[in-house]
């Protein structure tokens, strides 16, 4: 446990994911790699280093396979052993620490992030608790909700990973308004799920981090349908700011939106170019492509007419 005692960590991943489909058809979007490790493992780890040793998992159809990838595989393990190879072995049994257990909580219909949080009532209890949306892959030095559990830690209140992003982008994101915008961690004045760039009070953008207080658990039980219909994790927060001070935390490190094909194949470009194994001819193989891309025009695209 963290010195906060945040233990919990819950990782909503009921979503179908359509963005990837037909990848996504009966596979978790969770479960789309980066180099070798499914995006989830990359959200169990970080929370992990943050100190929680709790991972609860709201899960939907065909979600299978997030419960198999932390469940002990002894049959692969044997195969491994067998075969001498110690170091994969290593790696399969170091997906999940033996000190760590796992929930997992069907959530009963597709209602929304914020129903799927209250799904994690019964699981979190009344502490404090982090929320993790696989999709925003974020790496950095220190694990981004490391990072929020010791900002936690000074303010005890409720705490939202934030960034910049481009206003044209508003209607894509949780959006807040700080208090000050000068300071890594401020009081938010105002949240809107999803604002049209036109409305938006700032360009300061909720990533999915979150460390939340458990009153949250009865605003969210307030909170009707809203942006999609959905109950959103947002307007639930909107109501909590109403009695508890929340604060917006600009994390430090880089994030890559896996939820798009774009990020992700961002994601991956980067994360392989740091991985131990691949980066070196990985990188050379990137130089030589971009030495052709550089000389071939895009598909799609004509070569400008020299004049005469
Ligand atoms: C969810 C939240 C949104 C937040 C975003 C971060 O939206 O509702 O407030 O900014 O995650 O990724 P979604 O991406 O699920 O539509």
């Amino acid at each position: 446990m963290s010195k906060t005692g945040i233990r919990t960590a819950v990782f909503p991943v009921a979503g179908r994911g359509t963005r990837f489909l037909p990848a996504t058809k009966a596979s978790p979007k969770e479960m789309l790699p980066i180099v070798d490790k499914p995006l989830i493992q990359y959200a169990a780890e970080e929370a992990l280093a943050a100190g929680a040793t709790r991972l609860v998992f709201i899960t939907g159809a065909s979600k299978r396979s997030i419960a198999d990838h932390f469940d002990t595989d002894q049959e692969l393990e044997k195969l491994l052993e067998s075969q001498g190879k110690s170091d994969l072995l290593r790696q399969v049994r170091s997906v999940l620490p033996s000190y760590a257990t796992c929930i997992f909580i069907r959530q009963p219909a597709p209602l929304g992030l914020g129903h799927a949080v209250l799904c994690a009532e019964a699981a979190v209890g009344n502490e404090p608790f982090f929320v993790h949306l696989a999709d925003d892959l974020i790496i950095g030095d220190i694990a981004c909700l490391k990072q929020m559990a010791d900002a936690y830690e000074f303010h005890r209140g409720s705490i939202l990973g934030v960034e910049e992003v481009p206003h044209s982008d508003t209607d894509k994101y949780g959006i807040v308004e700080v208090e000050s915008s000068r300071s890594q961690v401020s009081r938010i004045s105002t949240i809107v799920e999803k604002p049209k760039p036109a409305v938006a009070p700032s360009n300061l953008a909720v990533v999915g981090r979150y460390v939340l207080t458990p009153a949250i658990f009865d605003d969210l039980r307030q909170t009707s349908r809203g942006a999609g219909g959905e109950i959103q994790l947002t307007d639930g927060i909107a109501r909590l700011m109403s009695h508890e001070a929340v604060y917006a935390h600009r994390f430090d490190g880089k994030r890559y939106d896996c939820g798009s094909k774009l990020g992700y194949l961002q994601a991956t470009v980067e994360q392989a170019l740091a991985h131990s194994e691949l980066r070196s001819d990985f990188r050379t193989y990137l130089l030589g492509l971009t030495r052709q891309l550089a000389r071939k025009p895009a598909a799609g695209t004509k070569k400008k007419r020299r004049k005469a």
